[in-house]
């Protein structure tokens, strides 16, 4: 088997704040990128996702751990000798220099001349979809177009890797949008191995073929967006990516691939995980998509507040003592339950996931 286009090997940052305390920044962390993959570091602010990213650019030595790319150890390489390509939030174009001469400047650096470097200028920025604004300033340019340059500047020399923090947070929500499904076709049409930091979570599913989740500097799980969306492997996954229902609840019954847990009342009949916790407890994670209002149904609910939002609407529901979360899929054909409505409910517990509820956080 061939080396991962990218191993990070026990990674630990620990930096001293102001006052000399120790800040753990990255917290033992190990993973394995493969060639021409997608993977998205996602956590809240804070969490070490800069910093690891920085790891792997070179921008900043690690306490502890290294980085491997291809197969070579660059841990201690300066940034211009990892074959790495780094595109920020803030762009970071050379504000002095026109469109063609910032996606040429790698280039340039590395000693490629006319007529190939003009060639390779070309096609990136046709990949990109700036052909023509060659002989602009980045301040004549718009926030998206200056991020295309900057996506452009850094594809140009075909690095073997491919970071990204946080690049379209400065753009609004539709050109944000636009600019996620051409970032994916960019790498997917040349291969290249991408890692991409964010902090939002629709951006690291809608993108990445695998999501790190972290915390406090450590990873709480790595999984392909739709396994993170339905098993997570903590109340922080659960609760981080998506909406959810977390229910505490405790096992009383374990038959087989079935638990019964007595929840708030209720007796809910979930998929079974693992060995059941010594003290029974666990956390019920019901996705809000999987809760259903209707007219009738023998479990009987209060809508406590709805929110319309056109192509669906949100409830909040009271069933006895839970509180829940519920989408309706379509208003249109459904309808819409008022505040204070009586409605009946059914839970999607069958199409639940049980999370252990020790080692929060
Ligand atoms: N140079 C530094 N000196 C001291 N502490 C630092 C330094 N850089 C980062 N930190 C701390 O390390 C932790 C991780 O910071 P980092 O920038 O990696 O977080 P992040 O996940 O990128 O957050 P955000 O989403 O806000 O960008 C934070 O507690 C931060 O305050
Ligand atoms: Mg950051």
């Amino acid at each position: 088997m061939s080396a991962p286009a990218l191993l990070i090997d026990r990674l630990t940052k620990v930096f001293a704040d102001p006052a000399g305390a120790a800040v753990v920044a990255v917290d033992d962390v190990t993973l394995a990128v493969a060639a021409g993959e997608f993977v998205s570091l996602l956590g809240p602010s804070g969490c070490g996702k800069t910093t690891l990213l920085r790891i792997v650019a070179g921008f900043e030595t690690p306490t502890a751990g290294e980085v491997v790319i291809a197969g070579e150890r660059v841990t201690e390489l300066p940034p211009n000798r990892r074959d790495t390509a780094m595109v920020f939030q803030s762009y970071a174009l050379f504000p002095h220099l026109d469109v063609f001469e910032n996606v040429a400047f790698g280039l340039r650096v590395r000693g490629v001349a006319a007529p190939s470097l003009g060639a390779r200028v070309a096609e990136a920025l046709a990949l990109v979809g700036l052909t023509g604004l060659e002989r602009r300033s980045p301040d004549q340019l718009s926030g998206g177009q200056q991020q295309r340059v900057a996506l452009a500047r850094a594809v140009v020399t075909r690095p073997r890797l491919l970071l990204l923090d946080e690049p379209l947070s400065n753009l609004d929500a539709k050109l944000r949008e636009q600019m996620r499904v051409e970032l994916r076709r960019i790498q997917r049409e040349l291969g290249i191995t991408a890692v991409y930091v964010t902090h939002d979570q629709v951006e690291a599913m809608t993108l990445a073929d695998r999501i790190v989740v972290m915390n406090r500097g450590r990873v709480q799980q790595v999984a392909p967006p739709a396994e993170l969306y339905a098993r997570p492997a903590t109340p922080f996954v659960a609760e981080f990516v998506g909406k959810v229902n977390l229910l505490e609840g405790r096992v009383t019954v374990a038959d087989g691939d079935r638990w019964r847990v007595a929840l708030a009342g209720l007796e809910a009949v979930v998929p079974a995980r693992g060995p059941v916790p010594p003290d029974g407890r666990v956390g019920v994670v019901v996705r809000p998509e999987t809760v259903h209002l209707r007219r009738d149904g023998p479990l009987r609910g209060v809508v406590r507040r709805t929110t319309y939002l056109g192509s669906q609407v949100e409830y909040e529901v009271e069933v006895g003592d839970l509180r829940l979360q519920a989408i309706g899929q379509s208003p249109l054909e459904e309808g819409i339950f008022a505040e204070g409505e009586r409605v009946g409910v059914t839970i999607g517990f069958d199409v639940a996931h049980v999370v252990p509820l020790d080692g929060v956080g």
